[in-house]
């Protein structure tokens, strides 16, 4: 499964110009990330997740939701998880 997305992304950059270190919306590697592919990917699109600026309060809001959900998450992941994004993904650095 991860492997598959991973082409199916691989495939969608082709014609993207891949010259900038990171390509626009190519999320950043880390073990978050790798949490986030594993336990969060299975309901919707990561670009759901990835498209989103939010502060940490609000990221951990979303850990609480979707962990509600039943995205299967330790807390540990969790905080991971909300690290990752807060620090990615920031309502104050656009
Ligand atoms: C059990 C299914 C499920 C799993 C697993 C899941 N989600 Fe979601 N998620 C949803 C649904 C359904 C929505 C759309 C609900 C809505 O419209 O707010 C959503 C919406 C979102 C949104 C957009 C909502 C907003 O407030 O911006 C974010 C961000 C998000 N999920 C993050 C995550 C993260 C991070 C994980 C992994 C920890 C995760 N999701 C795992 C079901 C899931």
């Amino acid at each position: 499964m991860f492997v598959l997305r991973l082409a199916v992304v691989g495939s969608m950059l082709a014609g993207v110009s891949l010259q900038a270190e990171q390509a626009p919306g190519e999320p950043p590697a880390g073990p978050g990330l790798e949490l986030i592919q594993r336990s969060c990917v299975s309901c919707h699109d990561i670009y759901m997740i990835t498209s989103k600026r939010k502060t940490p309060e609000q990221w951990a809001e979303v850990m609480d939701l979707m962990s509600a959900r039943g995205a299967e998450v330790t807390p540990e992941e969790m905080q991971i998880i909300e690290e990752y994004l807060s620090r990615n993904y920031s309502a104050s650095k656009h």
